[in-house]
């Protein structure tokens, strides 16, 4: 009958449709080898990073931080710290007593940093943030005190020594003018003349950095540093005799990675998808930052949003309309992508979250859209191991060990917040780095804590100097 002949074909175009988003989202799904050759890849271009010859064409650039140990606990006196880069600009200061009861003691304000002053001048944006320290100071009472500061600065920066660092280049969000090729302590002080006030800047640090030392003081077998938040990126300790782009073999130093731009010499193209170039296409930074772009928080909601519009364009979702909301940028923030994750929640509220964002949904369409963000954040996971399996195993070998036992500090909004990442994460280091047994300690508020802790140490050589 010609009833039962439509029933076939809504059935038949229902499994072709079902048949065709799972061959969408299947690009996304890695095999285990080829995990293991982007943790090698991720091996190859570490080894660029350090070496001389190959440090100027390197896309992870390794650089090194002029920290040279994690914190013994003898730190110790009043600091200030910025925090600029993270998902909030935020002014703190830091009490750390050392001794028998070790404490630390923090207040901090969060300021807001307006979209113009992100992607305006240099000098707007340090005004601002000197204006923000200007009114932290007058809300704690302490405008006449000349305390040390560390300056948490979360981009690529080439260091010369713990208190200067040279923009390479602006990252996730930001795009001031004239900064870029300049050392933004410089930047900092200026500004901080200015407004004719005084303050003594003594590190610049890498929130990577901030985070691990952080741990580190809790911790002492913590010697590498991970933020899975709104960009992505690692740091450890390095044998000095493999840095080669600074002098001297004795100890360890530091190195912020900045693996984030890993990929950008096309070396991980065989696993982008046009999702991740159509997003790549439309950010602050074309052709930058790609393996950030397929791990972090600023990015994954746009991977999603991507997704989406492509199967409402094929005419899977939303009954066929793309709305005004769905061409929105940024509309899936971390936030979100967790909520729409949680095991937690019914469809129902799925379609209510999906509505507050104004996307109006059926029951069908919730389920797509909640396997898509699925998809998405396991693949941001596993890469983010990935790279992680990389860095242990190298650590490993440095020390010439069969098995190793070591502790990653880790912070970030991706990691704090999503009900899956920081477990898929784990269980891909684990699969790929099977002679290292790493914990993951997480280090709440490592920019603050951790400037101040480095700070102090940059204080004690300072004194050691001079006398
Ligand atoms: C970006 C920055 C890097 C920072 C990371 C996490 O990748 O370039 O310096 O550590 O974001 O905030």
């Amino acid at each position: 009958s010609k009833g039962a002949a439509m029933v076939t074909a809504v059935a038949y175009r229902l499994a072709d449709q079902r048949r065709q988003i799972t061959e969408t989202l299947a690009e996304f799904r890695l095999t285990n080898d080829q995990l293991l050759e982007v943790k090698k890849r991720m091996r190859t271009e570490i080894q660029n990073g350090l070496g001389k010859k190959t440090h100027d064409n390197a896309t992870v650039k390794m650089w090194p931080t002029y920290v040279r140990s994690t914190p013994d606990g003898s730190e110790k006196g009043d600091f200030l710290a910025l925090d600029l880069g993270g998902t909030n600009f935020r002014v703190l200061l830091v009490k750390i007593r050392s001794g028998k009861r070790r404490t630390v003691e923090m207040h901090n304000k969060i300021y807001a940093i307006p979209m113009e002053v992100m992607q305006g001048t240099g000098e707007e944006l340090f005004d601002h943030i000197v204006q923000c320290i200007s009114d932290f100071l007058d809300y704690m009472g302490m405008k006449n005190t000349r305390l040390p500061l560390g300056f948490t600065f979360s981009f690529p920066c080439r260091q010369t020594s713990l208190d200067a660092g040279i923009l390479v280049t602006w990252t996730k969000g930001f795009k001031a003018t004239d900064c870029e090729g300049e050392d933004v302590v410089g930047l900092l002080r200026e500004g901080i003349k200015r407004r004719e006030f005084d303050l003594d800047v003594v590190a610049v640090v890498n929130d990577t950095v901030g985070t691990m030392m952080t741990c580190a003081y809790e911790e002492a077998t913590c010697e590498v540093g991970l933020i899975a938040g709104t960009g992505s990126n690692a740091c450890y300790m390095e044998e000095m005799r493999n840095i080669e782009t600074v002098e001297g073999d004795v100890g360890r130093m530091c190195v912020n990675m900045e693996w984030g731009a890993f990929g950008d010499n096309g070396c991980l193209d065989d696993i982008r998808t046009e999702y991740d170039r159509a997003v790549d296409d439309l950010s602050l930074n074309p052709g930058k930052q790609r393996y950030e772009k397929m791990c972090s928080g600023m990015y994954l909601g746009e991977i999603v949003r991507n997704i989406l519009i492509d199967l409402t364009k094929r005419g899977f979702l939303f009954r066929g309309q793309i709305s005004e909301t769905l061409k929105t940028r940024g509309i899936f923030e971390t936030k979100f992508l967790s909520q729409i994750e949680s095991d937690r929640l019914a469809l129902l509220q799925v379609r209510s979250i999906l509505q507050q964002l104004g996307l109006d949904s059926t029951c069908d369409d919730s389920i797509i859209v909640k396997e898509v963000c699925g998809t998405v954040s396991h693949r941001a996971a596993q890469l983010c191991g990935a790279g992680m399996a990389a860095v242990v195993d190298k650590i490993r070998e440095n020390r010439g060990l069969d098995q190793m036992d070591i502790t990653v500090g880790v912070d970030g909004t991706l990691y704090k917040l999503h009900p899956h990442f920081s477990g898929i994460m784990h269980q891909t280091v684990k699969e790929l780095a099977p002679k290292c047994n790493v914990t993951f300690f997480l280090s709440e508020d490592g920019s603050g804590k951790g400037a101040a802790l480095i700070t102090a140490v940059g204080c004690r050589m300072r004194e050691q100097e001079e006398s």
